[in-house]
This record gives structure tokens, C-alpha cells and sequence, in this order.
């Protein structure tokens, strides 16, 4: 059995909004280790009930040894949470008292040395969340044309050098493809200049822009919120967790949007942060941003 899990972010601030009580049904839509779910299933139990979703099959089998003695109140599925409307009717879940989504990659993902996430750790390029998918982080590298990478490294990177980093990726692999992380960690080294202020290695962004797009993150993100706010029962509440800018504009967009057509009430006008401490204890925690929002009851 794995020693060390994946620390989960903010869980206290989580299980604080959630209120998870006996008997009652959650979905995790990000189950990764399962640990917010644990602290979840603790509070549901005896006869509650948790769905833990996620599209790695990895997180889920480490998730059925983790969370065993709780078989008779976890479903585990293996899906995209943009299709959670199918995957709550498969199980004959109408409405639910509580949300969670913790975006991002899980440890397991970061710290492996296969999955290729990490400049960190020499890899094939592969970057996908869900090993049941076809395209690759390899198959986008070497064959996008230079506008479509330099978008992405732009859009999803937010890097002022996508147009040169771009550029380069094309010079390279007209020699020979672009294979291994640290190849394209090397690549990007090469034509971003170095700057000491700049707290991020060079190829954070460029490796960022890539996982959101293998991923299609951002798409899945928008439909999965705008289901699960279906969902939830009348003053049952939503938590989002998410580590990076474009992630959280996007919770934020969806939120106030759902909110002008009173289906929820936003109660966290900022997104609530790590405390220094967590920070401390768990650098992973530094960019986490915790959004949280209230269903409403049914409008006149
Ligand atoms: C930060 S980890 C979750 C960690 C978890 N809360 C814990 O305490 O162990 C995020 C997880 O979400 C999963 N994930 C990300 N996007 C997903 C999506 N669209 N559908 C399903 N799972 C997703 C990833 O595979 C990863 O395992």
C-alpha cells in the first residue's frame, strides 16, 4: 500500500463550507487520493453516500485500497466530470448535498516518473490525465503548426515568449522529434531569457499550456461546473479548488453568471487562500484558490 498520499489543499476550509453530515450524499468530482473524500466519508457515515470521480485510473485503484473500509458508502467511477449529469443518472443520484472539485494534478501525477507532467523528471511527453485517451502531449508538439502552438503557449500559458518558444519547438523537430521532457524543457531554456526576478523555472508556462490542452481542461471545467450547480439541493453548497489564473477565472465567470440568474449565492466575494501555515507544510497549497458558492431555492 502507497506510504505517502497526496496532501489535500484546504481541507479544513473545505469540510467547513461542505458540512458534511451522517446520511448524506457528496460527489467529489476530482477524488485523485482520496483525501478530502476520506474526511468527507467519515462525516457521511453510517448510511451516507460519496461518488468519487476521476479520469485516472492510477488515483482510482490507489483510492479502492485507501478508502476500503468505506465500500458500502463510496462509488468510485472512472469518467470526465463534464459528463457528471450521465454519471449521477447511471447511479440513480436525483440531487445531492454537497460538491467538490480540487483541480490540477494530483502528487502522484506531478512526481511520477512516466506520465511526463514535470520538466522535473526526464519523461516521455505523454501529460494525460486519463490514460484511456489518444492524443498526447507528444502528438500536439510535433505536429501542430507554429500559430496553432504559439496560441496555445500564449493562450493557456499566459507566456510572453509563446511566439519564439513556438518558433524553436519547429526548428527542433524538423532535426529530430521531440520526444522526452527535459528535451523540451532544454528547447524552451534555450530561446526564454532568464530572468532572477522570476520565481518559475522557464518552461513552467509552456508545460502548463500543453497539460491544459491534452486535457481539454478548460472545456471540461466549464461543463462540469455548470452540471453540478444542477445538482445541488436547495442551500447545499459547491467548493472548487483551483491552482492556476485561468482556471479561476473561469470558476469565477460561471459563478457570478449562475448568480445574476439567482441559481446560487456566491459566499466568498475573494477566493479564500492557504493559511501561511498549510502554505508551510504544503508548498502545493501556495496557489490554491477555494471558491465557494450556496444553491438557491427555487424562484418564485
Ligand atoms: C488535485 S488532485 C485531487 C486530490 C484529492 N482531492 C485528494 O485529496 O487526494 C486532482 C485530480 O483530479 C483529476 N481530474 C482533473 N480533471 C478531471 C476531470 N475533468 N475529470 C475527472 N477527473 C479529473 C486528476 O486526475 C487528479 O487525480
Amino acid at each position: 500500500m502507497q506510504s505517502t498520499y497526496h496532501k489535500p489543499v484546504m481541507s479544513r476550509e473545505v469540510l467547513t463550507y461542505l458540512r458534511p453530515k451522517p446520511g448524506q450524499v457528496f460527489v467529489d468530482c476530482t477524488i485523485g487520493c482520496g483525501g478530502h473524500a476520506e474526511q468527507i466519508l467519515k462525516a457521511i457515515k453510517p448510511n451516507g453516500r460519496l461518488i468519487g470521480i476521476d479520469q485516472d485510473l492510477e488515483a482510482l485503484k490507489i483510492c479502492e485500497q485507501r478508502l476500503g473500509n468505506y465500500k458500502t458508502n463510496l462509488i468510485l467511477v472512472h469518467d470526465n466530470f463534464e459528463n457528471l449529469d450521465n454519471i449521477l443518472s447511471r447511479h440513480a443520484v436525483k440531487m445531492v448535498n454537497g460538491i467538490l472539485f480540487d483541480l490540477g494534478l494530483s502528487s502522484l501525477q506531478i512526481e511520477s516518473k512516466a506520465r511526463g507532467f514535470s520538466f522535473q523528471r526526464n519523461a516521455p511527453l505523454d501529460m494525460r490525465m486519463d490514460q484511456t485517451r489518444k492524443i498526447t502531449a507528444f502528438d500536439l508538439i510535433n505536429n501542430l503548426t507554429e500559430d496553432e502552438i504559439a496560441k496555445i503557449i500564449k493562450n493557456f500559458g499566459e507566456e510572453r515568449w509563446g511566439r519564439r518558444i513556438a518558433k524553436e519547438i519547429v526548428k527542433e523537430r524538423k532535426k529530430i522529434p521531440i520526444v522526452t521532457t527535459l528535451q523540451f524543457a532544454n528547447l524552451i531554456l534555450k530561446v526564454v531569457p532568464f530572468s532572477s526576478k522570476s520565481k518559475i523555472h522557464p518552461a513552467t508556462r509552456t508545460f502548463q499550456a500543453f497539460r491544459i490542452v491534452v486535457n481539454r481542461e478548460i472545456e471540461a471545467l466549464e461543463q462540469g461546473l455548470e452540471k453540478a450547480i444542477e445538482f445541488l439541493k436547495h442551500s447545499a453548497r459547491i467548493c472548487v479548488i483551483s491552482f492556476h489564473s485561468i482556471e479561476d477565472r473561469t470558476v469565477k465567470k460561471i459563478y457570478r453568471r449562475k448568480a445574476h440568474h439567482h441559481k446560487i449565492k456566491i459566499l466568498t466575494k475573494k477566493p479564500l487562500l492557504a493559511t501561511e501555515q498549510e502554505v508551510l507544510e504544503n508548498p502545493r497549497s501556495r496557489s490554491a484558490k477555494l471558491r465557494v458558492a450556496e444553491r438557491n431555492g427555487e424562484l418564485k
